[in-house]
């Protein structure tokens, strides 16, 4: 199953209420967390994710950028998020922490950066609901989207399809109409869009058109 999840980095933050309402058709929405040490930009952290969990029923994808990921992580999971992701660069005890977060109740999702190999990761793929295999470098929206991921994402499809194929596989960083198709054909099912949703007229025609995109292609 294909999904949407617009990220709100994109969004106007003085307006993020009016913002959510415009992605009414989304999958789920992708919270940007950065804390300036783990990737060079500062966005937001617990309270206002809390703010955005009153202000919206949809699912809530947060993807943690920030280091100390075993401290902080399950405290987003508290909060209500549907999905927590951290990365595995930045967690000193990534399986405990998976099953910390399923035992909250949330899904548990690790994310790579662009030169971190999957090959480590591949025996501990059954402890995560959602693996994320960053398409630009952390830290910024409107990057361009890198080619050179698309075989990591190749080998991490046919690792979850060997093991029974129960883990989404998230991509986020440029993507768009046109590669959001390339990373589909490799085998990403869920994808972060912050750019292309929020700077359409119609951010919600736009994750139709997304959603079209692959199921017609
Ligand atoms: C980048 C963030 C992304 C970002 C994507 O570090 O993790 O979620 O919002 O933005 P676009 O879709 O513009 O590349
Ligand atoms: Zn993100």
């Amino acid at each position: 199953m294909t999904a949407i999840h617009p990220s709100i980095l994109s969004a106007d933050f003085a307006n993020l209420e009016a913002e959510l309402g415009r992605i009414r058709g989304a999958d789920a929405v992708h919270v940007d967390v950065m804390d300036n040490h783990f990737v060079p930009n500062l966005t937001l952290g617990l309270p206002v994710v809390q703010a955005i969990r009153k202000a919206t029923d949809l699912p809530l994808d947060i993807h943690l950028m920030i280091d100390d990921a075993d401290v902080w992580a399950p405290q987003y999971a508290e909060l209500g998020a549907e999905s927590v992701t951290f990365h595995a660069e930045a967690a000193k005890a990534p399986v405990r922490l998976a099953r910390e977060l399923r035992g909250q109740g949330s899904k548990a999702a690790m994310a790579l950066k662009p030169a971190t190999a999957v090959e480590p990761y591949l025996d501990m793929l059954g402890e995560l609901d959602m693996l994320l295999l960053m398409t630009v470098e952390p830290g910024f929206g409107g990057q361009e989207f890198l080619d050179i991921i698309l075989p990591k994402i190749r080998r991490a499809r046919q690792a979850t399809n060997d093991m029974g194929g129960q883990v989404a596989i998230q991509v986020d960083g440029g993507i768009n109409a046109e590669t959001i198709l390339r990373a589909a054909d490799s085998g990403a099912d869920t994808f972060v869009a912050g750019s292309a949703v929020y700077s359409a007229e119609d951010p919600d025609e736009a994750i139709t058109q997304l959603r079209k995109a692959v199921s017609s292609h």
